[in-house]
């Protein structure tokens, strides 16, 4: 398939084993899972999880879901995400360009993938298409306006946090969006660790003076934000 809208992701798509311990160490508590599912629950449903990656998510869902389908554009992520569980069907594809029929799922998640506003109007097109009546995407985004990850997004935006978040924040709720906010943390299970992922999202300039002001830190704050659109 022909995507000419993807861009590997600088973070999973040049590094998922550095990736796969950063996906391991969000969110401990899964204080945003739980929110996802209580905002659209996928049990006995249809769940579609779009630039799903390397699949890190999968596993879980396929617990609960009825069908539990990956779309995925990066070649070499596909491959590892086909490895993860054998009862996830995950297909080359993209957000603007969705491999399913027309309402044939009823929760689609997109976790940090494509949904970055305001470019993202024909993947919201895309999944609309898709969804069943009385379905729902859930977007998973970073909340620029909370948590330590937001102090050192806040040094990547010549405008600051509260523009950019204010910009994402105006762009879904034009679009009818629900807004969800969860505070959790990123928690590493050793100090290298913490310092490889926050290499991985940072230039070094942000990443290490962070890293020196913070000696003994395995982990940071993290506002997370979920955009809901129902159908
Ligand atoms: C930061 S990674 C997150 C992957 C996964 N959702 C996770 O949380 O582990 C972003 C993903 O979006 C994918 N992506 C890039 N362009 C995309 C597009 N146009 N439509 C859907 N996914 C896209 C990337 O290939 C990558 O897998």
């Amino acid at each position: 398939m022909d995507l000419p809208d993807f861009a590997p992701a600088p973070n999973q798509g040049g590094d998922p084993a550095l990736y796969e311990i950063e996906n391991r160490a969000l969110d401990p508590q899964g204080l945003v899972l739980e929110a996802m599912r209580k905002t659209a629950p996928w049990a006995g449903r249809t769940l579609l999880d779009l630039g799903c990656g390397s699949g890190f998510w999968l596993p879980g869902y396929v617990q609960e879901a009825s069908e539990t389908i990956g779309v995925e554009p990066d070649p070499t992520l596909i491959r590892i995400a086909r490895q993860r569980d054998p009862r996830a069907r995950v297909l080359a594809g993209s957000a603007e360009h969705i491999p399913l029929p027309d309402a044939s799922v009823d929760v689609v998640h997109a976790r940090f993938a494509y949904f970055f506003p305001p470019r993202c109007e024909p993947g919201l097109a895309e999944v609309l298409r898709v969804l069943r009546p009385g379905g729902a995407l859930v977007v998973v985004d970073n909340d620029q306006r909370s948590g330590q990850f937001a102090d050192l997004l806040a040094q990547l935006s010549w405008a600051g946090p509260q523009a950019a978040g204010q910009r994402t924040d105006e762009w879904w709720a034009q679009r009818g969006a629900e807004r969800t906010e969860v505070l959790s943390e990123w928690r590493f299970n050793s100090r290298a660790d913490l310092e490889a992922v926050l290499r991985l999202e940072f230039p070094a300039e942000i990443a290490d003076p962070w890293l020196a002001a913070h000696p003994a830190a395995l982990g940071l704050s993290y506002g997370y934000v979920l955009f809901t659109i129902r159908c």
